[in-house]
């Protein structure tokens, strides 16, 4: 097993995000209760004004907003322009874990590349089920029984990185999107710090697609328990 990551040097985490930031909340929460070992070094986003940012200046984390119209050229956001102006900055910060939670842009491959292993992203669907936007009006749709989220590993195509953990939740026979958003977010937040407390505590990595997880290759997600720890399914 790798050593973990000693309470005195907690993990360096920026965050990327585009919304109303409850995500990085529960990361904020976690890491000031000293439930997580983290120092949130930097928040960031594609949107001037955001509550993400608003929760980060509040709690007293930097935060820097970047707007694509800055980076537009004939009213078309030069996307690789954009990233790499975007990276640098958050490079300035010496993260050594980029969480992207609930980021709407998609990320060019070179920025992918610059925090290989390095990135994770919270998704709201039983990923590889439901990639992209509109997952929960997806997951009615198709008449399931059961959606959530996953948490994985960035790579550069889309929600399509290698899944560390997922919560499950049900789906209802009275369920709207609004009903089942709420659900799975409220297990989302668990979700998410569970796994940045993997990362933080040095136990988990990525190498090629496979995951190792106290050096072990994960062979399917971790699944989020009642009592938020992650376990393989069907393990004591
Ligand atoms: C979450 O559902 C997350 O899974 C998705 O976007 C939403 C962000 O919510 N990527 P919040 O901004 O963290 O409240």
């Amino acid at each position: 097993m790798l050593p973990a990551k000693l309470a005195l040097t907690p993990l360096r985490v920026a965050v990327l995000a585009s919304g109303r930031g409850s995500n990085l909340q529960a990361l904020i929460d976690a890491q000031a209760s000293g439930a997580l070992p983290i120092n949130l070094v930097g928040v960031f986003s594609d949107r001037a004004s955001c509550g993400a940012l608003e929760r980060a200046r509040l709690a007293g984390i930097p935060a820097h907003a970047f707007a694509a119209r800055d980076f537009a050229i004939d009213g078309i956001c030069d996307r690789e322009a954009f990233d790499a102006a975007l990276f640098d900055l958050i490079g300035t910060v010496q993260p050594e874990l980029v969480v992207c939670a609930g980021y709407l842009r998609v990320i060019g491959s070179a920025a992918v590349q610059r925090h290989h292993g390095r990135m994770l992203n919270i998704h709201p669907s039983l990923l590889p089920k439901f990639r992209g936007l509109h997952t929960h009006a997806q997951a009615l749709a198709a008449g399931e029984r059961e959606h959530g989220a996953s948490v994985h590993f960035v790579i550069p195509a889309l929600d399509a990185g290698a899944v560390i953990a997922q919560a499950r939740v049900p789906v209802r026979a009275d369920d709207s999107v609004t009903k089942l958003a709420a659900r799975v977010l409220q297990r989302e937040h668990p979700l998410l710090i569970a796994c940045v407390g993997l990362f933080a505590a040095g136990r988990i990595f990525l190498h090629g697609s496979d995951i190792f997880v106290d050096s072990r290759r994960l062979s399917r997600p971790l699944q989020l328990q009642a009592d938020d720890t992650l376990r393989e399914k069907g393990s004591e």
